[in-house]
């Protein structure tokens, strides 16, 4: 079996999939490791750290023309997607359900489409190669450091000759994988960490992490199915953005990384909230992209400073901006999903296993992946709502599958 580490294409994409460490693992199970030149350098893996590791350097086209399996983050542009072989494996986070129609150009090339971003994350098993919680994992930490630079003060308590610094006081809103990370973050600097979830079980992890759960008045729970959120309607969502404003005022730094999968992401600072806060207050809206975010005011991808002076940054790929940290865990997810197809050394998919089913998206020429076909092909009764059914497809998030257990993971 021959496996390529593809150079990412993406603009400001700093990962690279494999580092020269998991290059070990591989060869162990027989692999023998191609690796396109320069594709770790900007993560601080230059090529020499590959050969060093029994790896081969090649280019460009030897890479897609002799691997049978492609390693990368992103899916591959236009051009690297023309130079994909039949019966070629290509594992990356490739957002299936964002843009279906892909995936099915792959099939009808017999290319073999495998995505790490539909992992079951209930699965105990399946938590080495739980990608999206690693790298949401590093986007926490990053998006407490970012505030934390763009803040004019300190963030912890400090008593010098010259005079007291009072601690921050930063909010967090949500408490997943990402927000975990952004309390204990903001923890380790010395700020007072107040935080919030639609999940009322988060509550003991919150505190359990030094910061102080907040309660609002207007619901106690909308924990949904599978350990995510459900959607709230819209007088629990303006219920909630009342309450959420006041508290919104009082704070120095808002960390926000809520999401139900497959929506919009709820707005939960309002124009009206960032009004209320003081100058000199940052927004770090992890949740932000094209199709919207937890501030009404951010804009993906750039720093927006309002005429009261709070600064809203809307970061929309942190873990690029750590890329040395995020591939080492990315090539661990990688590498043990990979591994999990290996028998005897030859790449097997075995449908009735729950890892394969979920992540395997195209096979022998078809799109195998329950959810992506849905999309490719909706039930007339779906087609009756054009609407939703487009919002649906344009934003599904690919991670189907319900999330058992959460923590905040080192
Ligand atoms: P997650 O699904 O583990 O956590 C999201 C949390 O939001 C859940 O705990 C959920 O209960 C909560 N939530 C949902 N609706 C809410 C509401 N109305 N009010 C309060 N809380 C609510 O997701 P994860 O992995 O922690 O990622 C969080 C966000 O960060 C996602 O949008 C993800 O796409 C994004 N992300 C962004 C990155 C970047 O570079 N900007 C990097 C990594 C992740």
């Amino acid at each position: 079996m021959r496996v390529g580490v593809a150079k990412e294409s993406t603009p400001g994409e700093r990962r690279v999939s494999l580092v020269p460490d998991s290059v070990a693992k591989l060869l162990g199970a027989n692999a023998t490791v191609l690796v396109e030149r320069g594709a770790g350098a900007e993560a601080a893996f230059p090529d020499r750290a590959y050969v060093d590791a029994g790896a081969e350097i090649v280019s460009t086209a030897a890479l897609y023309e002799s691997c049978d399996v492609i390693l990368r983050i992103h899916r591959p542009n236009k051009v690297e997607a023309d130079l994909c072989r039949a019966d070629q494996v290509v594992v990356g986070m490739l957002a299936p359900l964002l843009d279906p129609h892909a995936m099915s150009g792959f099939a009808r090339r017999h290319v073999t489409m495998v995505s790490l971003d539909a992992i079951p994350r209930t699965l105990s098993r399946a938590q080495t190669m739980d990608a999206l919680s690693s790298q949401a994992n590093v986007g926490g930490y990053k998006a407490v450091l970012i505030a934390a630079n763009a803040y004019g003060r300190y963030l912890p308590l400090l008593t010098t000759p010259a005079g007291t610094a009072k601690p921050a006081n930063v909010l967090v809103l949500g408490v997943g994988v990402a927000g975990l990370q952004a309390i204990a973050t903001a923890r380790r600097l010395g700020a007072l960490v107040r935080a919030y979830d639609v999940r009322s079980t988060t509550r003991e992890q919150v505190e359990s992490l030094g910061a102080q759960w907040v309660t609002l008045k207007s619901f106690a729970d909308a924990s949904g199915e599978g350990g995510y959120a459900r959607a709230l309607s819209k007088e629990e969502q303006a219920a909630q953005q009342a309450e959420l404003n006041e508290i919104i005022a009082a704070q120095d730094i808002v960390i926000t990384t809520a999401q139900v999968p497959g929506r919009r992401p709820p707005v939960l600072v309002t124009r009206a909230a960032v009004e209320a806060m003081k100058a000199g207050s940052i927004i770090v809206d992890m949740a932000a992209s094209d199709l919207g975010g937890n501030c009404e005011l951010s804009k993906p991808g750039e720093v927006t400073t309002t005429a009261n002076g709070v600064e809203i940054y809307a970061p929309t790929n942190l873990p690029a901006t750590m890329p040395t940290g995020a591939s080492i865990f990315y090539s661990r997810n990688i590498s043990s999903l990979l591994l999990s197809f290996v028998k005897d050394g030859k790449l097997e998919f075995d449908f009735s296993d729950e890892v394969t089913a979920a992540t395997v998206i195209t096979f022998g020429g078809k799109v195998v992946h329950a959810p992506t076909n849905k999309l490719l092909h909706p039930e007339p009764a779906e087609l009756a709502e054009p609407a939703e059914l487009a919002e649906t497809a344009e934003l599904a998030e690919a991670t189907p599958a319900p999330r058992a257990k959460r923590g905040a993971r080192e």
